[in-house]
Formats: structure tokens, C-alpha cells, sequence
């Protein structure tokens, strides 16, 4: 399972966020508050939904060019991953480069613990080194790895979930972070027509949905809210002028409740923006590698071109005209 940022270490900013959020003219929740025991496990369920293409689709990149990624980076690297990775896509790519190390990075210890355990069982031989820190920041790799030749990889088209200003930040702090030398693999999905990016973010069986009302009922749960979930629904349309999935919360009639005795209306149509996704071409990831201050080196896709895996190189800063 890999989440961009903090998940429930940080619940004590929750009534804070969602009372600064719903004070805004467009409403909004910070999808991090997604992460909740019932949203994380919500959250695995979506990612083996029929219509959920990219969890299978990234798995299948992998598999099929694992051999051209290690031949580009070579044997032995420490592979950094941004998130813990409970999934299957962790353990292929460490056999698949020979990896010498691993550092999985997480906000959430508890994520590490499993993460790390679940790397004991499948390579026993592997040194793991979890670091429980915000990988949104520059961070000092631990010290076991220092001096190894470094492989970075952030699967799951995570990036996306970031606005391109933001995503550049964080890419740029991935390149301190890693350092000289460094490589990254990084998965991204593919822009593609509405129907199919639409489906994959509102699933027949509704676990999506639920998924995004979880949030309310968090707020019914954890900040006294008063509110009645009937009157939303989920809304997921594809922004083809953003290049963005966005994910809602749409009031199906007029409504108020209270939030930690804060009261809030909205009227029938409005909704409450819980996430983005965008969707890179694969010429704007280039450019977005570049604007970040790595080489775009090679790139993968499945045959129905929905997923991309992109193999970036540090720009290390050449001499050039
Ligand atoms: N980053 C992935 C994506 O945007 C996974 C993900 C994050 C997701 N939040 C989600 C998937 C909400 C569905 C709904 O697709």
C-alpha cells in the first residue's frame, strides 16, 4: 500500500483541516485524511476492483522489463522507496535489480513494521533499513546504505495525487535525497479517454465511493459531525483541461450539520473536492522529470498504453552551452 503523505499520526490536525477546508468557497478535505483503519483497508479492495486498471497494469509493466531496468542500472544498488511497500511490486523490483539494500520510507511506523516484516519473509537475505520520516522533505538516508549506488522508486502513479508545482517540489527532494549517482523508477498513469479514467475512479461495486463518504463518516466518528451522509454522493469526472481525475463529494440536496459545533451549510449541487489524480502524457512526464532536475531515460507502457514506468537519471549537473 503506498500514501503520499501521513495517515493517522497526524489525526490531530483533523478538526483543524476540515474546518479550514469547508471554510473555503470551493470546499475541500485534505485527501490524507483518507488513511483512517477503515479507509486504508477500503483503499486495498480498490486496487483489485475490475475497473481499477492501474495496480495490475504497473505489476505487468514491471514484470515484462524488469530485465531492461536492471540492465540500465545495474546490480547492487540500494533501492529507496517512497512508502511502504506492502505490495507485490516491492519484492519484484528488488529481485529484479539485484538490489543490495532497501529503505523503505514512511510516515507511519506501523506501515514500516509490516512493510519491512513482509520483505523478511520473501528475502531473508536483503538488509532492510526502515526510516519513519516525511519523505516530502530532503532526508539523511540511514547509515547503512551510505556509499552504495542508489535506486529510488515511487510506483503507483502516487505523484499524481500532486498538483505539477508540487509534484516538482517533491521530485527536487527526491534528488537531494538520493543524491549523485541516483536513478528513479517512477509509475504514472497514462492520460486516456474519460470513460475509461472515469471508470476506474467510480466502480460498479460502489467500493470507491465508499471509500471518498468514508470521510464523512470520519468526521461523524472522530469530530462530533452532525452529518448526514445520505445527502451526499460520490462524483469522480475526468478534467480534461487540468489533465485530472478529481474526486468530490457532491450534496444531492440542500443540507447543513455542524463539525466540533461549527455549523455549515451547502446547497443541493455543491460539493466538497476530496482529490486530485492527474494523468501525465508520456512528453509531459519528460517534462516534468526535466523541470525536476532528472534525465527522463527510458519509459515502458502496457500494450493498451493505459500505465507508464519511467526510468529517470539525476541530472548532475554536466557542463553544457
Ligand atoms: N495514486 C493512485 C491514483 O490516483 C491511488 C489513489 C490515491 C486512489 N487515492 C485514490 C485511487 C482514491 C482511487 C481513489 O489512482
Amino acid at each position: 500500500m503506498l500514501h503520499l503523505a501521513v495517515r493517522d499520526d497526524d489525526d490531530g490536525d483533523f478538526g483543524e483541516a476540515v474546518l479550514a477546508g469547508l471554510a473555503q468557497p470551493q470546499k475541500t478535505i485534505p485527501a490524507r485524511f483518507f488513511y483512517d483503519t477503515i479507509g486504508s483497508e477500503l483503499f486495498e479492495k480498490i486496487t483489485a476492483l475490475p475497473e481499477y486498471y492501474p495496480t495490475r497494469t504497473e505489476v505487468g509493466i514491471l514484470t515484462a522489463n524488469g530485465a531492461a531496468i536492471a540492465t540500465a542500472v545495474g546490480p547492487g544498488r540500494a533501492v529507496i522507496e517512497f512508502g511502504s511497500g506492502s505490495s507485490a511490486k516491492t519484492p519484484l523490483l528488488l529481485r529484479t535489480v539485484a538490489a543490495s539494500a532497501y529503505v523503505p520510507i514512511d510516515i507511519s511506523a506501523e506501515f514500516l513494521d509490516m512493510a519491512a516484516a513482509d520483505l523478511a519473509r520473501k528475502l531473508p537475505e536483503l538488509p532492510v533499513f526502515p526510516l519513519a520520516a516525511d519523505f516530502t522533505r530532503p532526508l539523511k538516508l540511514p547509515a547503512g546504505i551510505v556509499g552504495r549506488p542508489k535506486l529510488g522508486f515511487f510506483p503507483g502513479s502516487t505523484l499524481g495525487n500532486l498538483a505539477p508545482a508540487a509534484a516538482i517540489d517533491l521530485l527536487r527532494a527526491f534528488s537531494d535525497t538520493l543524491g549523485e549517482g541516483s536513478w528513479l523508477v517512477i509509475g504514472l498513469d497514462l492520460r486516456k479517454d474519460s470513460a475509461t479514467l472515469e471508470a476506474a475512479y467510480n466502480d460498479a461495486a460502489g467500493v470507491t465511493a465508499a471509500f471518498n463518504l468514508n470521510l464523512l463518516h470520519r468526521i461523524n466518528r472522530e469530530l462530533d459531525g452532525t452529518i448526514d451522509v445520505d445527502d451526499f454522493t460520490h462524483w469522480a469526472p475526468f478534467n480534461a483541461d487540468l489533465g485530472r481525475i478529481e474526486m468530490h463529494l457532491r450534496a444531492v440536496r440542500d443540507t447543513s450539520f455542524t463539525v466540533l459545533g461549527s455549523p455549515v451549510t451547502m446547497a443541493a449541487g455543491e460539493t466538497i473536492h476530496t482529490e486530485n489524480s492527474y494523468k501525465w502524457t508520456l512528453d509531459e512526464a519528460r517534462l516534468l522529470a526535466r523541470a525536476a532536475g532528472w534525465d527522463p531515460v527510458d519509459a515502458w507502457t502496457d500494450d493498451a498504453a493505459r500505465f507508464a514506468l519511467h526510468l529517470w537519471r539525476r541530472d548532475d549537473g554536466a557542463i553544457e552551452p
